[in-house]
């Protein structure tokens, strides 16, 4: 490794070739095996599989541990997008402001109640979107703001209430990367109206299949959701709204309800990945690691590398054994199904340059020391 630097585990080079997918379950598998099959005995056992009691106890579970007074449980996160913004009445000719850099599931939703997505350029040095540009996409039509906290690090959440409330805007979180992050110690998850949250197996909460919810503190809301996530019905048969089947299913309730039990430690390991990742990786020139701002607890769903040889160092990492993603190859902007939103390359300059240079490395609970040193002294050996 030499140049005399510090790096973590001060241990012996590991030697031999390794093989560390991108993502991988085993290690936490194991660790709530027992558990998850306790849960799903009960669930099993129970006669109950759709709207039960362990998806009433999971939503007053999640609504605590996100500081929120109340829970919806749904399919998926992008549902959990869609009937939030549906609660709040946003629909056709509507302008929601959205990160030219997020996953395409933030505009789909919006999309997909007939709203009009516009972007609005992340700032470099968080990924996040910038506050600073979002006044000036501020129209007549404009009604709500979703700011995407990305790769697990928290918005900036102060300056876009701010913005929200000066412009009366309604505010949208999409939670799905950040399950457990704070700014300024508070859960993203309980800034805005109403939250979204995704609990897509990849997640840092994964279900083991699709789930989702939805996190507010208005009780008007919170009874809208649930009527309508379940047809449009209170009352069986008794249809008050034009709704959805968006339920989350009793079993993934009662596997997440599992979950959050430990995700408070599997954060805090993102966390110590993160640290191993910087302290190994700082001194590589031309290596841009990521920066989490003060007031924020990241959780680390991805750790994103940028650098103009990306495609070289992910080939070179897939040679070596190391397994590394995209996140994301395409901004929305540029994706087929949008164009006839009419945008064109050089548009979103800062999107389209992170969709160039951004690389995510492994990082999940179980990555072991020799792991991590495996994947940085090979990132070291790229660039020598
Ligand atoms: C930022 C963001 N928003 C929304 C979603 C949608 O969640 P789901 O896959 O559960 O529909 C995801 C995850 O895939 C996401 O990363």
């Amino acid at each position: 490794m030499g140049r005399g630097k510090e790096c973590y585990p001060n241990t012996q080079h590991p030697t031999s070739f390794m093989n560390i997918p991108f993502l991988n379950f085993d290690k936490r598998n194991l660790e709530i095996k027992a558990e998850i099959m306790d849960s799903f005995e009960e669930f099993f056992d129970s006669n109950r599989y759709v709207l039960g009691p362990k998806l009433l106890s999971f939503e007053e579970e999640y609504a605590s541990f996100s500081g929120t007074d109340f829970c919806v449980g749904v399919s998926n996160g992008l549902d959990a997008l869609k009937l939030s913004l549906k609660v709040l009445n946003i629909g056709e000719g509507d302008e929601v402001i959205v990160p030219s850099n997020t996953y395409i599931a933030t505009v789909l939703a919006v999309t997909a109640v007939g709203a009009i997505p516009i972007f609005v350029e992340p700032d470099v040095s968080t990924f996040n979107i910038d506050p600073s540009k979002i006044t000036e996409a501020i129209t007549s039509k404009t009604k709500c703001i979703i700011p995407v906290h990305l790769y697990g690090q928290p918005c900036k959440m102060d300056e876009i209430m701010d913005i929200a409330s000066e412009n009366k805007l309604f505010v949208v979180e999409d939670n799905a990367q950040s399950q457990g992050a704070t700014y300024d110690g508070k859960r993203t998850g309980s800034f805005g109206d109403v939250n979204a949250v995704s609990f897509y197996p990849g997640k840092n909460i994964g279900a083991l299949g699709e789930a989702g919810a939805i996190t507010m503190n208005n009780k008007a809301h919170f009874e809208k959701v649930k009527v309508l996530r379940n047809y449009g019905s209170s009352q069986k048969y008794i249809n008050t709204l034009i709704g959805y089947n968006n339920r989350m299913d009793e079993v993934q309730a009662s596997f997440v309800s599992v979950m959050l039990r430990y995700i408070d430690s599997w954060n805090d390991q993102r966390n110590q990945i993160a640290k191993k990742y910087e302290l190994n990786l700082k001194h590589i020139e031309n290596l841009i690691l990521p920066e989490i701002q003060n007031n924020a607890y990241s959780v680390w769903h991805q750790y994103v590398i940028r650098t103009d040889r990306r495609d070289e160092l992910q080939d070179y990492l897939k040679n070596n054994g190391i397994g590394t993603l995209i996140h994301y190859p395409i901004p929305p902007h540029m994706q087929e199904c949008y164009k006839e939103l009419g945008y064109n390359k050089g548009n979103f300059p800062i999107a389209e340059k992170m969709a160039n240079t951004v690389l995510s490395l492994p990082i999940y609970p179980g990555l072991s020391d020799i792991e991590i040193k495996y994947i940085t002294d090979s990132i070291d050996r790229f660039y020598k």
